[in-house]
């Protein structure tokens, strides 16, 4: 026992830790051998003997976890040491960036549509009930409100689900005629290849007096949009629903990776959905005490915009600050 616990004292690193908790503990080992000569004892003898081992055993598990709490320590300051980046190295390679894929591809999309005049806007990440779904035309029952989708807090707030309250925001601020975008965090409850609970959109509205602002407007600006984003593309929209824009369509672009031609990246339809947009409904300019007015509104992904234009197979990757990852850009 005694060699036992000098070897404990020296071990140098957890796989050394762990043969000499073999040599103790494992099938073969010296106090588990111990254990099986208690069958040949009997009565104060067995009693006795039972009681010395099981002390040898508590002492040494003591110990034992003591100095591998140690030595993962020493061995995380290690690992911690060498895997640190020292930013301040000379090195003949350039590392000058176009930024991280999603602050590059929201910076391009507020380019284009400032250009247009349009004003940009910002709301807050924990909205209420009313400026991100009711007054959204979204009803207490509709599925988008399902507690799968929507992170809550107490009280009816909780964490925007899209960037669309910013739309009803501005409406309450502002009087027509309106041109925003807001671009901005939002946050669901989703996991995998192609969702993270984080993501960000961009959102555009436009209001105008009349019946100025129409889907034919719409139509126009995001077509023009989507080519200056992805170069010589093909648009088209297809019609959709969303309870805050009636009609409602979906816009396509021609698939970046085959030309139209079908592969995996567009399940061989040869289209890839890019945004959300329609027609104001009049039920949301009704729920900010609007009359007389027109406008549309859109909305998109930006980190879909962002895998599509950087070729980036797995969306988690833009969360995992992997330098590996990031260095390409
Ligand atoms: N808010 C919608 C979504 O998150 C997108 C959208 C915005 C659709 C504006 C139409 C108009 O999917």
């Amino acid at each position: 026992m005694n060699t036992l616990i000098q070897k404990l004292h020296n071990a140098k690193n957890s796989q050394e830790l762990e043969s000499i908790r073999l040599e103790a503990l494992g099938k073969k080992g010296l106090i588990t051998q111990k254990f099986s000569e208690l069958k040949a004892l009997e009565g104060e003898e067995k009693r006795q003997f039972a009681q010395t081992i099981n002390t040898l055993k508590q002492e040494f598990e003591t110990l034992h976890n003591a100095k591998k709490l140690e030595l993962q320590t020493q061995e995380l300051q290690e690992s911690l040491k060498q895997e640190k980046i020292d930013v301040s190295l000379f090195t003949s390679r350039s590392h000058r960036s176009l930024g991280h894929p999603i602050s590059y591809t929201k910076d391009r999309i507020i380019d284009y549509f400032m250009q247009l005049g349009y004003e940009l806007r910002t709301g807050p990440l924990i909205e209420d009930d009313f400026h991100n779904f009711s007054a959204l035309n979204l009803p207490e029952y509709h599925p988008a409100r399902d507690m799968q989708d929507t992170f809550y807090f107490k009280d009816n707030m909780l964490l925007r689900t899209h960037t669309s309250p910013v739309q009803i925001r501005t409406m309450q601020e502002q009087t027509p005629p309106i041109k925003m975008i807001c671009p901005g965090p939002t946050f669901r409850r989703d996991y995998d290849l192609t969702h993270t609970p984080m993501f960000h959109q961009v959102e555009g509205l436009v209001v105008d007096k009349g019946n100025q602002a129409s889907f034919a407007n719409l139509k126009f600006t995001l077509e023009d949009f989507l080519k200056y984003i992805f170069g010589d593309v093909k648009v088209r929209f297809r019609s959709s629903f969303f309870p805050f824009t009636e009609p409602s369509a979906e816009a396509d672009i021609s698939c970046v990776f085959c030309a139209g031609k079908g592969c995996r990246v567009c399940s061989d339809t040869g289209w890839l959905e890019v945004l959300g947009c329609g027609v104001v409904d009049e039920y949301v300019f009704e729920a900010v005490g609007y009359k007389n007015v027109s406008g549309y509104a859109f909305g998109m992904g930006i980190e879909r915009l962002a895998m599509l234009t950087c070729g980036v197979g797995d969306l988690r990757s833009f969360f995992e600050t992997d330098l590996r990852v990031l260095e390409q850009f």
